[in-house]
Parts: structure tokens; C-alpha cells; sequence
């Protein structure tokens, strides 16, 4: 058994918090022989929150200069959960330092950086890491299971949307989420990234799109302290800081396998607290997602008798060894932490056995490379090309 020494960087953040839970959490469920964690040390601007962090992980150096985890030679693996405009710097610092590096998504600003840290890494022979837990949700290896199998044919068209109402109304505060100095492809890089990795692991690379970015509220007003979803009433006296990063994409994409996909994200979407749908049609049948049922899949197949065909639902359980990890019956479900707790233990046991897991700093780049063609199509008002 190896213990990985890691530094939680943003720790005081949503992300931060999440990850250093799941550091301390995950051997409860996969127990100790793919390795464990110990948080030794967090890493946060934010003077205010040491005393909290402290608590989090009572041993842990508390920093505020992300440097000095990235120096320190007591560390293993670095764990980026910092706003997007930092995560190329950092990640090239640590992997230069010769760390593993789990890094949140979208790995980079752009594919350019995202290629750079991908063969950085690869010279330096360390373990990456991207923060696509959605797809690690036990549900969707059944859905890549289903396709493997050829159960639904060849795969002709995908139809996949995320959707959140954080931006929905007019007056909501301003956050970095919305700056594109330090968000510079917003909802693309955001949520867009989230439907991309689905793509990526359930159908395949894309070759070529075609998109629309759109701002939908142009200014907002700056709240101190502002956090997610938190109900704010506004003095009247603030100041308004202009949007300058896309709320939301439609987009029309075509596949290197010949498949075609039809895509919405947004972060204005009122009502919608967190959609995120796919719905994938093969030429034998098709598999239908929806959050909502976290881990019910829907399976349509031609192989089933004429007159007895429609859709059936499967819910995922402890047939599946991650899901029966947590829980050891159907249907109680595993949620967003679980997935993030699953995708930490995936992070250690891929550095203790040295074995890369998906998604990768080579799958963060395929991902850039789809949020780069947005930023372009948009623009450039045409179909752009992905090498
Ligand atoms: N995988 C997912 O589902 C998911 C969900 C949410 C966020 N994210 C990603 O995680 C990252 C963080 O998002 P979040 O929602 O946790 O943000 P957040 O604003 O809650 O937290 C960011 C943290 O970084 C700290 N910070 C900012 N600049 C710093 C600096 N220079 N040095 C040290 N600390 C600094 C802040 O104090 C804060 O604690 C983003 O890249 C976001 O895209 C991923």
C-alpha cells in the first residue's frame, strides 16, 4: 500500500472542499490496496479561510501562495481546483517539478496550452488527470458497455445539452465565472466541457463544428462576497461589471466515426437548476440519460420482438463493482460526490500502479480542442475543422 501525498490548491473553494473530502473519504468504500491520500497541504488566497481548512485536514500545511505546494518536495501529487486562467501556469509548474497533476476542468485556455501540458507531462512521465467525474458515474460505463457490445449499431447521431439558471436572472451577481479575463471561454470551457466528455468517452472525437456563443445579460452588478445560488438583495449602490465571456452555445457538430451531434449549454437557462441530457441513436438502437435519474439509463434495442419494442429502463446497481463499492442496493443512487470520490480513488490508484486512466491531460486537449473550435465557429461565423 502507498500513501500519496497531495496539496488541495483553491481548497477553500467548492471544488476544494469536494476534493479534500474525497482524499479522506474514498478508502471507506475501495478500502486501501489501490493506496490512500493524505492532504498535507491546502492552498487558498483567501486569509479568512484558514481557520476552516485547518479543520478540513487537521495536519495539512495551510498556504497561500500555490508556489510553495508546487516546490515542496513533501508533495506527490498537485490538485488544482483554481479559477480556469490559472490552471495552465500551475499545471505546467507542478509537472515541471516533476508532480502528478489532477487538474479541474477545462484543463486549459486553449488546445495550444492543453497539447504543452499534455507532452509535458509525458516527458516527465507523471500521472494527469482531468475533473470529468460526470462520466464516471457507474451509469454511463454501462452506457459505454451497451456501445462497445455494438448493441445499439453504429452510432449516427447525438443530441446532448447542460443546462443551469446561476446567470438566469438579470440581476444575479456578478462572479469570476462571467470574467473572461479569468474565465476566457465561460460557459464553453465551463459546461460545455462537461458535454464534450461525454462525447469524447461514449462516441468519439469530434471533427468538426459549427457554433453560436451568445451573451444574454451584458452587465451585472458586483456583490462582495457573492456565493453560488446565495439570494442576494442589492443596495442600489453597486457597480456593474460588463460580461464579457459566452452564457450559452448552440452548436451543430460532426464526428471523426461519421456521427452527428446537435448540442445546447447555458447558464441562463431560468428554472433549469442543473439539466444535463444525452441521447445517443445507433442503427440498432438507442440509450437515453437524464440526471434527473441519476443512474437509470434507457435502452432501446431492435433486437426486442416486433410489438413488444420500446424503451426499458435499467437502473444501475451493485451488479456494477463501483456502485455495490457504495451501496448494496439498486436504485439508492450515487450523486455528484460519489462521482467525485470515485474519480479520486481512479487519481491514486492510477499513481500508485502507474496506469493512466481516463480522462487524461491528452483527453483535457481533444476537450480544448472542441471548446477552442466554439470560440473560433462563433467568431468566424462558420464550420471550423478539429485536427
Ligand atoms: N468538475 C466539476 O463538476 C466542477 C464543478 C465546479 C467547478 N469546477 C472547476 O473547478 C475550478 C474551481 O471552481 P470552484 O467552483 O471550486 O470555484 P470557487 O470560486 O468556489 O473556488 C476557487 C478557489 O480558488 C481560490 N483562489 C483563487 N485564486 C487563487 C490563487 N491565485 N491562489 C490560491 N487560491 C486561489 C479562491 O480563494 C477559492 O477558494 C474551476 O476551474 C471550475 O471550472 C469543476
Amino acid at each position: 500500500m502507498t500513501e500519496v501525498r497531495v496539496a488541495v490548491l483553491g481548497a477553500s473553494g467548492w471544488m476544494g472542499k469536494v476534493h479534500t473530502m474525497a482524499y479522506q473519504t474514498f478508502p471507506h468504500f475501495f478500502g486501501q490496496e489501490g493506496g490512500t491520500a493524505k492532504v498535507v497541504a491546502l492552498v487558498s488566497s483567501n486569509p479568512q479561510a484558514a481557520q476552516d481548512l485547518a479543520f478540513r485536514a487537521p495536519d495539512a500545511k495551510i498556504l497561500q501562495d500555490w508556489r510553495q505546494a508546487v516546490n515542496d518536495p513533501e508533495v506527490d501529487l498537485i490538485d488544482i481546483c483554481l479559477p480556469d486562467n490559472l490552471h495552465y501556469e500551475v499545471a505546467k509548474a507542478a509537472l515541471l517539478a516533476g508532480k502528478h497533476v489532477f487538474c479541474e476542468k477545462p484543463l486549459a485556455d486553449t488546445a495550444v496550452q492543453a497539447k504543452e501540458l499534455a507532452e509535458i507531462a509525458q516527458q516527465m512521465g507523471v500521472i494527469t488527470r482531468v475533473g470529468h467525474a460526470f462520466p464516471r458515474n457507474p451509469v454511463h460505463d454501462l452506457a459505454k458497455e451497451i456501445i462497445d457490445n455494438g448493441e445499439i449499431g453504429e452510432i449516427k447521431m447525438f443530441k446532448g445539452c447542460q443546462h443551469v439558471d446561476m446567470f438566469g436572472d438579470p440581476l444575479a451577481p456578478y462572479m469570476w465565472r462571467a470574467n473572461g479575463e479569468l474565465a476566457p471561454t465561460g460557459i464553453v470551457g465551463d459546461t460545455g466541457s462537461h458535454v464534450f466528455s461525454f462525447m469524447e468517452f461514449l462516441v468519439g472525437k469530434v471533427s468538426s463544428l459549427i457554433a453560436d456563443n451568445f451573451i444574454v445579460t451584458e452587465k451585472r452588478p458586483i456583490v462582495d462576497g457573492v456565493s453560488l445560488a446565495a439570494e442576494t438583495s442589492l443596495s442600489g449602490d453597486e457597480e456593474w461589471a460588463d460580461i464579457t465571456n459566452p452564457d450559452g452555445t448552440n452548436l451543430l457538430c460532426a464526428f471523426a466515426n461519421g456521427a452527428r451531434g446537435i448540442v445546447d449549454f447555458s447558464r441562463v437557462a431560468t428554472g433549469r437548476k442543473f439539466r444535463q441530457t444525452y441521447e445517443i441513436y445507433g442503427t440498432k438502437g438507442s440509450l437515453v440519460y437524464n440526471y434527473d435519474e441519476v443512474n437509470r439509463l434507457r435502452f432501446y434495442s431492435n433486437d426486442d420482438k416486433v410489438g413488444r419494442r420500446g424503451y426499458r429502463e435499467i437502473d444501475v446497481g451493485p451488479e456494477n463493482e463501483t456502485y455495490k463499492a457504495f451501496l448494496p442496493l439498486p436504485n439508492f443512487a450515487l450523486g455528484y460526490n460519489e462521482s467525485k470520490i470515485i474519480e479520486v480513488a481512479e487519481v491514486i490508484r492510477s499513481i500508485t500502479t502507474n496506469r493512466p486512466m481516463w480522462p487524461t491531460f491528452e483527453t483535457g486537449h481533444h476537450i480544448c480542442q472542441i471548446v477552442d473550435a466554439c470560440m473560433a465557429s462563433s467568431r468566424l461565423k462558420r464550420w471550423v475543422d478539429i485536427d
